[in-house]
């Protein structure tokens, strides 16, 4: 299969919407990471998505919409706590999960009886989706286990051959995935962190947000996860990734035993580090490193890095969401010097 990569514009946006009218699948830009959209109606159109991703089945995705108005036909139940988070952050990057609907396939829910839905704020995507006329389930253009996707190349090197059309819509703003959270018992929890913090959606919702504990811990063997995504190994670059917690002094003094390693570091650090730096934004902007991350691992597998330490990042707001990545990309190798 030939791959398209066309600039976002009316024509481009009309044969997407055509092309995912008839159950195929396209490369969509969206403000956190570019998706794989295809009909969330559709079984036939869900398939190719795992196909295209080599993504485990059980694995759920998310279901895209541009309007509220959509949501009754997806979910079972609209709760309040939806209408409140809705009102705070939609359009926007936070995904809910809520109970499912009976038009919503065990593709799409990964056979679970709930499913996670967003509607996101990116222009382009939020002209396919309406264009289209339906709901689309999207999960991350990439292949599965490499890391996300946040510019139209990204796409194009995981999905090449593989999908029919990638519209490119410029880099990703957030650079991260969506919020994750889950209302489907009185007590929410926060399954992925994203842009959208946990402080934020305990203000809109006024009541306490539990984080599932594997945000920052490994599951163990036989435990189940209350967010399939969270048990797979992800966003790994080839390389074999380190964090390392503690001063910057310790770091460099560590780093440095192997001229031949490579620092995913902070911008400031690069002039006082003697060996490679791959940087993923300044130490205090959080979003900045937010919005970098991904691109830094896919760099770091560009320039054939073996050994890398990380810079270790925040734990509270949206470096939270920076930690939860990197986590996963160094297999949860975590040194406190
Ligand atoms: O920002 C995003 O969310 C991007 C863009 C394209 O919208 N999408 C994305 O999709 O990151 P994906 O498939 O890579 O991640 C979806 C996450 C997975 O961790 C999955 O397990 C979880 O959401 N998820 C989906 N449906 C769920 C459900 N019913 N219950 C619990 N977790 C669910
Ligand atoms: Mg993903």
């Amino acid at each position: 299969m030939n791959t398209e990569v066309l600039k976002a514009d009316t024509e481009s946006i009309n044969k997407a919407a055509k092309l995912l009218q008839s159950s195929e699948v396209v490369g969509i830009p969206t403000e956190t990471v570019y998706g794989l959209a295809a009909n969330a109606f559709s079984d036939k159109a869900v398939k190719k998505i795992f196909e295209a991703k080599g993504r485990p089945q059980d694995n759920p995705l998310i279901v895209h919409i541009a309007d509220l108005s959509e949501l009754e036909d997806i979910t079972a139940e609209v709760k309040d706590d939806c209408i409140k988070l809705a009102q705070a952050f939609w359009p926007g990057p936070l995904t809910i999960v809520m109970p499912k609907s009976e038009k919503i396939g065990m593709a799409v829910s990964g056979g679970l009886d709930t499913v996670a839905i967003r509607m996101p704020q990116h222009p382009i995507a939020r002209k396919i989706i309406s264009s289209a006329g339906i709901p689309l389930a999207a999960p991350s253009a990439n292949l599965s286990g490499s890391p996300s996707p946040t510019t139209a190349q990204h796409v194009l090197n995981d999905m090449n051959g593989r999908i029919p059309l990638i519209i490119d819509g410029g880099f990703c703003s957030v650079g991260v995935e969506s919020t994750v959270i889950t209302i489907c018992d009185d007590k929410p929890v926060l399954l992925r962190p994203g842009y959208i913090t946990k402080q934020q959606l305990e203000n809109a919702l006024d009541k306490e947000v539990c984080l599932s504990s594997a945000i920052l811990d490994k599951l163990k063997d036989g435990e189940k996860a209350n967010s399939p995504g969270m048990k797979y190994k992800h966003y790994a670059p080839k390389a074999d990734i380190t964090i390392i917690g503690g001063s910057f002094e310790k770091f460099k003094k560590y780093a440095e035993r192997d001229k031949n390693s490579v620092a995913l570091c902070f911008d400031e650090d690069r002039e006082r580090l003697c060996i490679k730096c791959v940087c993923y934004g300044a130490e205090k902007d959080h979003a900045q490193q937010a919005q970098r991350l991904f691109s830094a691992l896919r760099e770091l597998d560009e320039i054939g890095a073996q050994t890398v330490y990380a810079r270790k990042p925040q734990k509270d707001g949206v470096a939270l969401a920076v930690y939860n990545r990197l986590l996963r990309a160094a297999a949860f190798k975590v040194m406190d010097l």
